[in-house]
């Protein structure tokens, strides 16, 4: 499926009609994660089956629509859950909120993710700024950015050095440690799912240099890197990446849903503290 800019026009047409709030920011809210988007004043819903040509969710956990609202008086558009690689959608459909998006004038995207801690230090319920990738999933012939290029929107050949900006990280961090709120930075590897990972998979990962895998993300931030958005991408750890099989334990959605509940306060600290410092 390859859509056209008169249809990224389209469904952002169909948002503006139901707010007067013109978002620069958007938001992406990943498993577990959505809660945040409630907070919203001034809120306006636009479920996903009302803007053509979207893509629905079909996770539980993932309510599927577009939230426009202040967040702490400023205008932001979130991503009430997304959809991802492993529901069937291609990797243009699933990244075609972001376009539309960026129609509707956004040009900072901040996205969020539920995703196993690799990283030994981790514990569940922390957080982990994304300061680089691993892209499994494109490596495996699944980019977004794969077929036609629209040079209106973006390169054909896209350098991924500075995907993740250095001065919303640097201004992440300083809210974290002002508020004793614990925010990693480590590099994420996006595998397709909707397995979790077997044990020797985790011990290859964290061999590779990950910190932390989950299912989502990347594909997005490829998108918004092409149209030139300023990217910063935060995962909440939610469970431990099991690297033996010796155990009882076994990864499991309920748990990835649960650690969402403290993760949530955490990162709305988070954001807000950024998008205050990010306004001035
Ligand atoms: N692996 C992959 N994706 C995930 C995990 C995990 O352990 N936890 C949350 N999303």
């Amino acid at each position: 499926m390859s859509y056209t800019t008169a249809d990224y026009e389209h469904a952002a047409a169909a948002i503006r009609e139901r707010t007067p709030l013109q978002p620069s920011i958007g938001l992406v809210l990943g498993s577990g994660l959505g809660g945040l988007a409630d907070t919203l004043t001034d809120r306006a819903a636009v479920p996903y089956e009302d803007v053509p040509n979207c893509p629905t969710s079909t996770v539980q956990g993932h309510k599927g629509q577009f939230v426009i609202g202040k967040l702490d008086g400023q205008p932001v558009i979130a991503q009430q859950g997304r959809v991802h690689f492993y529901e069937g959608y291609t990797p243009q459909q699933i990244t075609f909120p972001i376009r539309v998006m960026h129609f509707l004038g956004v040009n900072t995207l901040i996205l969020t993710n539920a995703a196993g801690g690799l990283n030994p230090a981790y514990q569940v319920g922390d957080l982990m700024l994304l300061n680089d990738h691993i892209n499994f999933v494109g490596m495996s012939g699944n980019n977004p950015l794969m077929g036609p290029n629209d040079d209106t929107l973006g390169p054909r050949f896209l350098g991924m050095s500075q995907t993740y900006d250095r001065d919303l990280r640097r201004q992440a961090k300083r809210v974290a440690s002002d508020e004793g709120i614990t925010l990693h930075e480590g590099v994420y590897i996006c595998l397709s799912g909707p397995t979790f990972e077997t044990p020797a998979e985790i011990r290859m990962l964290r061999l590779l240099g990950g910190d932390a895998v989950g299912m989502s993300t990347v594909h997005e931030v490829l998108v918004a890197r092409h149209m030139g958005m300023r990217v910063m991408a935060v995962s909440g750890i939610t469970n431990r990446a099991i690297d033996t099989v010796d155990t009882d334990l076994e990864t499991n959605h309920e748990e990835v849903l649960d650690a969402g509940k403290v993760l949530v306060p955490r990162l709305t600290t988070i954001l807000k503290g950024l998008l205050q410092a990010i306004a001035l």
